[in-house]
């Protein structure tokens, strides 16, 4: 308790309990990954994690916010409630790793600090579909992250009880906020109908709990008015059964009259640890008040816990008389101690008041089920079978859960990038309309290929080529491909003059495509069009990242594209086959930072569309793009 800080050593139930939870989940990550890489090859590690641990930090924390009113209900849960600080840190954890990869995945390794750009990639909070859903789950884990790092009972004792309790119900506005999170942002665009419905699902069980374990407080509440009287009629002794308590609500607080070895004691039902329902509790060997949540524990007789510790409970005087207790409803100082009322004819309470409020009725069932002590090394058989049962069905559930998201998720382009692997190539470098790098086809016939430059991460290659147009080159780098278009992720520095000799014996590897031939290069003009789409950066969307496109994506394509990434429309055809146009200004100039707050959303644009080689151009002035209305897709 409050001397020493120290955990409760391991004990064979809460040993199993731990492996329980590291199976569950483990497993769960697992299932999810491997189904997912088995269903969808081209979807990128990153988002198989992210959305494994998400779902699975989500699901836990359904699990955590289960287990307080589960209790109340049925008391056989209380070994669930005392071990629940583990499932809390590992529900922490399994978060900051999604939460940590989308902020490094989605706003790091661009033009702003990742924790800012957070908040203002996506600027559209007056809209509620394109809602920014990501500070939502970003402010859920700095909540979540305190509860974790305050979870020790050192920090109880420093913050204080109040401040701590306060501090830990924030989790109800992390799980709110979390609801939101999902609701406003995965689930509309990426992950078909599973999402919602269990979000729902889970948000109606966790409020359905909480409001029938009020209504069974509520219910176990019955005041006793005392009314001017000095001392309440509480209950029979025969009421209370050894070593147990009745509680009664006595001038608005909680009571726990204790009962043991022929003698009665009151005191308040609120343990000083964390609140815990000391009623609930037992008298145990020791001659100890046991609270039933972690086990902390208070002398009857002076509501002091026994030495060296030092936590202290209002007492209350009480007496008993024909039977019946008899308690004063004002509570005495804290540690104040109190001669027990002692039971039985002759011997009961010489010192019984005249006037006595009569009884209310019996408020609640004294509980006379086994009992769970923290840091005992077994629960009594009955509480470990119901353990087991919940932990069983709870891993049984949440892998159920696991398996249908994971298989139920939104198809995966059929777009890939080759992380990791170089090849060389060769071509005439373009600075116009974007940095391109033109190769002749592989038969020489058709418009020469377009393939788009880029540098690494959230980088443009505009100053990479810069003053090189019309330069013949060779350059190292990583290619992305979907649907025949391509991109190419340029390695700094490898850029050199001229085309590689044929044969030339040194044994290097064989560059991708060759210069066009002279005079092939052609502006196509293709007249004015009226096209629907979504604007997303060029890089991701060609297979760097997968999905690369929709709202999930929308604040990493504002960070690559205000990075110098070419924007490009996605039109798509009636059977959903995306085709992709650079955007360009009617004057032909950059609009990067014109479209940023337009991304992942419906458009309509009208303007004159351009063949430049093999990649189409539409030429429009980004003030006459025209918003569709939120959620009709293009
Ligand atoms: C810094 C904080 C966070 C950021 C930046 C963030 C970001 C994201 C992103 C980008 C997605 C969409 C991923 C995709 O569909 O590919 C997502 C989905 C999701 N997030 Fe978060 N998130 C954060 C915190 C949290 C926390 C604390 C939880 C739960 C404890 C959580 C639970 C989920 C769930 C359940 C989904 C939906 C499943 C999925 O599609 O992955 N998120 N989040
Ligand atoms: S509330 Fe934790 S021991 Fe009582």
């Amino acid at each position: 308790m409050t001397l020493r800080y120290q955990a409760v050593g391991w004990n064979p139930q809460k040993t199993r309990y731990d492996r329980a939870l590291a199976l569950g989940v483990l497993g769960y990550v697992a299932l999810f990954v491997g189904v997912t890489a088995t269903l969808h090859p081209t979807a990128t590690a990153e988002t198989m994690i992210l959305r494994s641990v998400g779902t699975a930090a989500f699901l836990l924390l359904h699990v955590i916010l289960a287990i307080g009113p589960l209790c109340r209900l049925d008391r056989r849960f209380l070994p669930l409630l005392s071990n629940r600080r583990h499932l809390g840190v590992t529900m922490f954890l399994l978060a900051a790793v999604h939460g940590g990869l989308a902020i490094l995945q989605f706003h790091g390794f661009g033009d702003a600090n990742p924790f800012v750009s957070v908040f203002t990639a996506n600027t559209r909070y007056d809209s509620l579909a394109q809602f920014p859903f990501q500070p939502l789950g970003f402010v859920a884990l700095v909540i979540l992250f305190l509860m974790a790092a305050t979870s020790h009972d050192f920090w109880l004792a420093n913050l204080t009880a109040p401040v701590w309790k306060a501090l830990h119900m924030l989790v109800y506005v992390a799980y709110a906020l979390l609801v939101l999170h999902v609701a406003l942002g995965a689930m509309q665009s990426d992950t078909g109908p599973w999402i919602p419905t269990l979000t729902g699902l889970g948000a109606a069980a966790i409020l359905g709990l909480h409001l029938a374990a009020a209504a069974k407080e509520r219910r176990a509440d019955v005041p006793v008015d005392g009314g001017a009287e000095e001392f309440v009629d509480v209950c029979a002794v025969d009421d209370i059964p050894e070593r147990r308590a009745h509680v009664a609500v006595l001038a608005g607080e909680r009571v726990a009259v204790f009962r043991w070895d022929g003698k009665v004691a009151a005191v308040s039902n609120a343990c000083q640890h964390q609140n815990g329902p000391l009623g609930e509790g037992r008298i145990l060997d020791d001659g100890c008040i046991t609270c039933p949540w972690h086990g902390y524990q208070y002398r009857p007789d002076c509501g002091r816990s026994p030495e060296p510790f030092t936590e202290k409970v209002p007492t209350f005087r009480t007496a008993v008389r024909d039977g019946r207790v008899l308690v004063d409803p004002r509570p005495l100082p804290a540690g104040t101690a109190v001669e027990p009322a002692r039971i039985g004819g002759a011997d009961d309470d010489a010192t019984a008041p005249e006037h006595v409020a009569p009884a209310g009725p019996l408020g609640r069932d004294p509980d006379d089920g086994p009992f769970h002590v923290l840091y005992l090394p077994e629960d009594p058989p009955p509480l470990r079978r119901v353990t087991r049962r919940a932990a069983l069905a709870t891993v049984a559930v949440a892998w159920l859960v696991g398996l249908t998201l994971a298989s139920a998720q939104r198809p995966f382009a059929p777009a890939s990038f080759d992380f990791g692997v170089m090849r060389i190539f060769n071509g005439r470098l373009e600075e116009d309309p974007v940095p391109s790098l033109v190769m002749s086809t592989p038969r020489g016939d058709g418009p020469p290929h377009r393939l788009l430059l880029t540098s690494p991460f959230k980088w443009g290659a505009a100053a990479e080529i810069a003053g090189r147009d019309g330069e013949i080159v060779t350059l190292h780098g990583s290619l992305a491909w979907r649907d025949g278009r391509m991109l190419l992720e340029i390695a700094p520095g490898s850029i050199r003059s001229g085309s590689p000799d044929d044969g030339d014996g040194t044994g290097a590897p064989e560059p991708v495509g060759a210069p066009p031939m002279a005079g092939t290069t052609a502006v196509v003009p293709l007249g004015e069009h009226t096209l629907r789409g979504e604007i997303v950066d060029s890089k991701c969307f060609l297979g760097v990242m997968n999905p690369g496109d929709l709202k999930v994506h929308r604040a990493c394509a504002v960070r690559c594209i205000r990075g110098g990434i070419p924007p490009v429309l996605v039109v798509r055809d009636r059977r959903g086959v995306a085709s992709t146009l650079l955007l360009v200004g009617s004057d032909g100039r950059l609009v990067n930072d014109d479209v940023l707050s337009m991304i992942a959303e419906p458009l309509e644009i009208t303007g004159s569309v351009e063949r430049h080689d093999d990649l189409l151009v539409l030429r429009a002035d980004p003030e006459t793009y025209r918003r569709l209305p939120d959620g009709s897709r293009p």
